[in-house]
């Protein structure tokens, strides 16, 4: 019978992947055979992500192509690149995006003073970083007649989450274009181009280290709250996204799209109570 889960020789492309959950991410599809287009600003960080790719993986196909998220024409041409290179696209990971210190309400501050500069930089980031990648890779995967594309919410999209008030707003533009995208593909492709998205729980990283724990390792307030508000008692492992990620690129999702996968140790199906 056929392997659902067989990537051998897709071509991913995947924005963010100098980071933690996508770096991580585009190093397990790797492993898994695909062929993995890292996607990120500095050149620095590219080479190492390839670097520690092909140290995971011997015979990892790989490249690494600098595009910022926001800036079209550097998107087009590494899409004309991994065209010119592998000659078909057939996912999109948008994994670049994240909160911004300035665009979160300290805790002795409210709403009203909130930097109105800082909450657009943040919808600019994770929305528009979002739909702009879609809209320059999309046309190779229709044309190529299969693609997948991913998108990462966040747990504040469908509930409050305290202090992150652009940063949740974003994220919530991004679940409706992604059924928004969703529909518009089904119909234009007849189900051949697909668009989900991932959403985390608390994952311990860069960004939010500093909100979450303390110099010494022991939990803020904050960190307290969110893990009595996680039904697991703990934050995630970014190698536990790599399941849901290898599954809605895989033949396997070949009839789900539309759909938010929610990868959170229980936290938006717990009441808190
Ligand atoms: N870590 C978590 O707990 C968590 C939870 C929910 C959702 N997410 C989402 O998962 C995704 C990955 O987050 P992460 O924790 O790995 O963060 P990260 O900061 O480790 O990775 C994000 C990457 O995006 C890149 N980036 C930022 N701006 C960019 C731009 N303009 N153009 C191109 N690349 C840009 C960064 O350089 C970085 O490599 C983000 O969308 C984030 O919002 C993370």
């Amino acid at each position: 019978m056929k392997n659902l889960f067989d990537i051998t020789d897709r071509v991913f492309v995947i924005t963010g992947a100098t980071g933690a959950l996508a770096g991580s991410a585009a190093n397990y599809l790797a492993s898994q055979g695909a062929r993995i287009v890292f996607l990120g600003r500095s050149q620095e960080k590219l080479d190492a992500a390839l670097t520690k790719c092909r140290t995971i993986t011997l015979d990892a196909q790989c490249i690494g192509l600098v595009a910022d998220v926001l800036d079209r024409p550097a998107l087009e041409q590494a899409r004309d690149t991994v065209l010119a290179t592998w000659g078909r696209i057939d996912a999109l990971v948008n994994g670049a995006g994240g909160n911004m210190p300035g665009a979160t309400i300290p805790p002795d501050k409210s709403f009203s003073d909130l930097d109105f500069e800082s909450f657009q930089q943040v919808v600019d980031l994770n929305l528009h970083g979002t739909v702009l990648p879609s809209l320059v890779f999309t046309p190779a995967m229709i044309e190529g007649g299969r693609g997948s594309i991913i998108n990462y919410s966040s747990v504040s999209s469908p509930q409050a989450v305290t202090r992150v008030v652009g940063y949740s707003a974003a994220k919530a533009g991004v679940d409706n274009f992604t059924r928004w995208l969703a529909v518009d593909m089904a119909k234009r492709t007849g189900g051949k181009v697909r668009v989900n998205s991932v959403m985390p729980g608390f994952f311990l990283g860069e960004q939010n280290r500093r909100l979450l724990t303390n110099e010494d390792g022991s939990l803020t307030d904050r960190g307290n709250t969110i893990i009595s508000n996680t039904p697991f008692g703990r934050f995630g492992q970014a190698d536990e996204l790599h399941g849901a990620l290898h599954y809605l690129l895989a033949d396997a999702s070949q009839f789900v799209t539309g759909t938010v996968l929610a990868v959170d140790g229980g936290f938006v199906a717990f009441s808190g109570v």
